[in-house]
């Protein structure tokens, strides 16, 4: 499918889309919202993709931010409408994907760029990546989730510093922080995220879908997460890649999973 400002491929079970406007350090615009939604719903739905992996192209900027250029004249109601919908269509979809999402951060991840990673399941960064959540800097809020997930990812004290202060942090930082998983050169970033898509791959897929599900359990209002983690196990049991799963470690044999 063309996009403007995304670019996508497949091969081995990888989808990779990387956000492709690195003259404006990959800043996400409406439209490049829509097309992230677009293709990561695309590649959720594909039995091609096992894993999906989010980055941004140049080498300077996973993305710089929502686009300021986009947000500067808004009113009260169209400020709250441009957090619902950017929440909706991107930042809580892909948390909620059922094919895993690795954020490779190769580079700056600034505001909406640091709520993409932060909505993905995890995230490998780059040694050059820079994390922050600029937005008290230009007199507004992180509004695609920042304000929960980052508390949820590395403390509230942490968060609360990093909010006020408006600053950055280094990818050894956000290492020790546990914002970021590793941390690799950058001609490793893509490499180093495809190994660890393929052991993913290696598993169920049918299995990790339930997995995730269960995990965001727990950071959801309302919702028991153990109940959550009580049903999905119990709903593994009618798979067909419980069966072969099962059925290929008794047998002493890799398992050939059928789900996805
Ligand atoms: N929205 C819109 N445009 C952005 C952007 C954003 N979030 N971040 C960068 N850009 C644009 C710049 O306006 C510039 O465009 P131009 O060449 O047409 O003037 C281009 O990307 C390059 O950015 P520039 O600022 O010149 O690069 P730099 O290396 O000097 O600085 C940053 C890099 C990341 C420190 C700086 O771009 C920045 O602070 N960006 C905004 C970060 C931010 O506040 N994000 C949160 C938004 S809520």
């Amino acid at each position: 499918m063309p996009y403007n400002n995304i670019l996508t491929t497949t091969q081995n079970g990888v989808t990779t889309i990387t956000i492709n406007r690195p003259s404006k350090l990959n800043a996400l615009n409406k439209e490049t919202i829509q097309e992230l939604h677009d293709a990561f719903n695309n590649a959720n739905d594909s039995v091609d993709t096992k894993v999906i992996i989010i980055t941004g192209s140049g080498e300077k900027a996973f993305v710089a931010g929502a686009d300021i250029s986009e947000f500067a004249n808004f009113s009260i109601e169209n400020g709250g409408k441009l957090a619902a919908k950017g929440q909706d269509l991107l930042f809580d979809f892909v948390e909620n994907l059922s094919t895993p999402v690795i954020a490779a951060v190769n580079g700056f991840a600034l505001g909406g760029g640091l709520e993409l990673a932060m909505a993905s399941h995890f995230r490998i960064a780059s040694t050059n990546a820079k994390m922050g959540l600029p937005e008290v800097s230009l007199g507004v809020i992180p509004g695609y989730g920042g304000t929960q997930r980052l508390p949820q990812l590395i403390g509230k004290g942490r968060a609360m510093e990093m909010v006020m202060t408006a600053g950055m942090i280094n990818a050894d930082q956000a290492l020790s922080y546990g914002l970021v998983n590793h941390v690799v050169e950058q001609e490793d970033l893509i490499p180093f995220s495809e190994k660890i898509a393929s052991k993913i791959q290696r598993n169920s897929s049918v299995a990790i879908g339930k997995a995730i599900k269960a995990i965001n359990a727990n950071y959801k209002d309302g919702i028991n997460g153990f109940d959550t983690e009580i049903a999905e196990f119990g709903a593994c049991f009618g798979t067909e890649d419980f069966k072969e799963g099962t059925a290929a470690f008794l047998e002493k044999r890799k398992a050939n999973f059928p789900g996805k």
